[in-house]
């Protein structure tokens, strides 16, 4: 399995294989791979002949500089758990952050049509021009036929499909179910930084999400979000950020629920100092 660190080097490559006629998968990541990760390579690697893996922990989307400084990094590991999947077909591209932003390290400013202000886009500033800078400037360096990514972060997801959408990018975007740990716990490279006591709490968060969804069935939006607001003021350490029950499609805080209206909740948590989120299809 070849590892590029060059932009120039992994597009001449892939030209090669588009001139052969081969389907280019991309997945997106940013490394400490877990078996959320690996689904969605599988799942790449079923719908193209080859797969592009990129592993770049992206400065421009994150606010908090110690998250920055603190996020797992695990390169040796995360090509070992790709090679067992295919050693032929998965090009890994893991860059310098020099390589992707040459020396200017900022994110372009986007018009998300309003998905950019909800939710996460109100608690991590700048988070989503982060992320769409990025994923626009991955798309342009490998060209994929299609791309993969995780309904863990189903409001990127969104935005992503908008990204593509906006600026006429020739990708399918694939949306994946969220892998989760035998306790609930939905897969993330941050689980890795848990305490002990705080790995224990943390399945409180899908649990809740799920007794939420049973409620959303009898109660209003505001009553549902109002039980899970007291559940975690009763809770001894996990602090709740956010918990919102939105449009699947628009992202926007739902008030009154119509019956032919898909909706979601989406939870934010703080297990010390290492914030996880979640969420839920609620119909
Ligand atoms: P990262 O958090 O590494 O996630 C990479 C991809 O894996 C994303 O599409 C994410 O939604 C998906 N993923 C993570 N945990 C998952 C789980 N438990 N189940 C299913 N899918 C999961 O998301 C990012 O990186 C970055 O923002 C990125 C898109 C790479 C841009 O930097």
């Amino acid at each position: 399995m070849e590892v590029y660190n060059k932009k120039q080097e992994i597009s001449a490559k892939i030209n090669l294989f588009k001139a052969e006629n081969l389907n280019i998968g991309l997945v997106p990541t940013m490394g400490a791979l877990h078996n959320g990760h690996l689904a969605l390579v599988e799942r790449a690697l079923k719908e193209n002949d080859k797969v592009v893996v990129s592993i770049f922990v992206n400065p421009t989307q994150f606010d908090n500089s110690t998250d920055l400084e603190k996020y797992p990094r695990t390169l040796p590991e995360d090509v070992k758990l790709l090679k067992t999947l295919s050693e032929n077909n998965i090009l890994v591209y893991a860059p310098t952050v020099d390589d992707v932003y040459e020396g200017n390290t900022v994110a372009e400013a986007y018009d998300f049509d309003g998905l950019e202000h909800e939710m996460e886009g109100k608690f991590r500033h700048g988070h989503f021009n982060g992320v769409g800078t990025i994923v626009k400037r991955l798309f342009e360096i490998t060209t994929p036929h299609n791309a993969y990514f995780g309904e863990k972060d189903f409001q990127q997801l969104q935005i992503i499909k908008k990204l593509v959408e906006k600026h006429n990018i020739p990708v399918k975007i694939t949306g994946c179910p969220i892998y989760r740990e035998s306790s609930g716990l939905a897969m993330s490279s941050r689980n890795t930084r848990l305490k002990p006591a705080y790995l224990k709490a943390a399945p409180f968060i899908y649990k809740t999400l799920k007794d939420a969804k049973k409620h959303f069935g009898t109660k209003s939006a505001s009553k549902v979000t109002e039980w899970v607001e007291n559940e975690f003021s009763n809770h001894t350490i996990l602090k709740l950020e956010y918990f919102i029950i939105a449009d699947a499609k628009t992202l926007k805080p739902v008030n009154r629920k119509y019956k032919n209206k898909a909706y979601r909740a989406f939870i934010a948590v703080y297990a010390d100092d290492i914030r996880l989120i979640d969420n839920i299809a609620l119909n």
